[in-house]
């Protein structure tokens, strides 16, 4: 575990940022090995796992396949089985491991496919992708050749898959830090792209977080912001009251035009919306890969156009904008 870290800090290369951030992993460190119970759990069940390096990976049909079934003994794909289970909830994918088919809660290839034909080529560049789950994106960017690939994701459970996946996949221009975006120190103008998904509504203040993305781009560079909009065309954002769709940590839904403004404000230009989207039960599905419930769970029972708690069903968009 501790290796990954080290290895994310010496990819990031030499700058003002280097003290702070080997700070900030050594507490990271600690307390994934030593002190957060669900990681400890995790990391003794993935070092039980036999040294197997796949013949290879490749994504067929939007689905992550890491090695082939017959790489492994009937006893080490129980095993496998069994792990990969101990590490739920798999919401991001899809994944084949081994033959082992990860049917994940969120067939993330469809947001994929929505917004990779917008991008600026991701070849050579430094891109940061902010709530990276698993890492199923950073994979994707993976294929592209970029000069390195970062993913941040603060939730434990989440950090332990990406380091189960990178144990097979040993992709050297991809890595990931257990830190929230907030945490990372100041590391003005790294970044060629960054992607910020699914991230904004849980951001308590949207304009700072847009601020500090702004920040650690270059003049120039590509903010890819995906997140859950309020449908109409006013400068409006909903600030759900309790709950929304079951989530406790949803501040801000803004429209698209609202959205616009924000990012405006926070120093970008040449914003497009490249994609608006209801959420679907294809994309959004209930699975054995998940011990929690989904979209069905988060809507209305007698009207799929609203969530339990009345507001408007999950509505998303992805806008592409320029720091200037
Ligand atoms: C809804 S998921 C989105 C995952 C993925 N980016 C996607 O678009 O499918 C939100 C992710 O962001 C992470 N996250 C939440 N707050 C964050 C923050 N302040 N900084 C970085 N990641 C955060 C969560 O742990 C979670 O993995």
């Amino acid at each position: 575990m501790m290796e990954l870290l080290t290895a994310a800090v010496r990819a990031i290369g030499p700058g003002s940022w280097q003290g702070p951030l080997a700070e900030l992993i050594a507490d990271k460190g600690h307390q994934l090995i030593h002190v957060d119970g669900n990681a400890r759990k995790r990391n003794a069940l993935m070092a039980q796992l036999p040294e197997v390096r796949p013949t290879g990976w490749d994504i067929e049909n939007g689905r992550i396949t890491i090695g082939r079934a017959e790489e492994l003994s009937k006893a080490q794909r129980q095993l496998l089985f069994e792990t990969l289970m101990a590490f739920r909830p798999w919401r991001k994918g899809p994944f084949s491991i081994f033959g082992i088919d990860v049917d994940t809660e969120w067939r993330s290839d469809l947001k994929w496919e929505r917004i990779a034909p917008h991008l600026a080529p991701l070849k050579g560049r430094r891109i940061l992708d902010v709530g990276s789950s698993c890492g199923y994106y950073l994979m994707r960017m993976a294929a592209a050749e970029p000069h390195l690939a970062l993913g941040l994701e603060p939730y434990p459970p989440l950090f332990c898959q990406y380091a189960l996946l990178q144990r097979w996949l040993k992709l050297p221009r991809v890595h990931c830090l257990p830190v929230k975006l907030e945490e990372l120190p100041p590391m003005d103008d790294y970044f060629d792209t960054i992607f910020h998904m699914g991230v904004l509504y849980h951001q308590r203040s949207p304009h700072d977080a847009l601020k500090q993305l702004a920040a650690l781009l270059r003049p120039g560079g590509e903010l890819v912001l995906e997140t859950l909009v309020l449908d109409g065309n006013e400068d409006l954002a909903l600030c759900p009251r309790d709950r929304y769709a079951k989530m406790r940590n949803v501040f801000f839904l803004p429209t698209v035009p609202c959205l616009e403004a924000w990012l405006a404000k926070a120093g970008f230009t040449d914003v497009r919306c490249v994609d608006r989207t209801w959420t679907t039960i294809e994309e959004q599905h209930p699975t054995s890969w998940i011990n929690t419930e989904s979209l069905p769970d988060f809507l209305d029972p007698g009207d799929s156009g609203k969530t339990v708690e009345g507001y408007q069903a999950p509505l998303r968009a992805a806008l592409i904008a320029r720091r200037r």
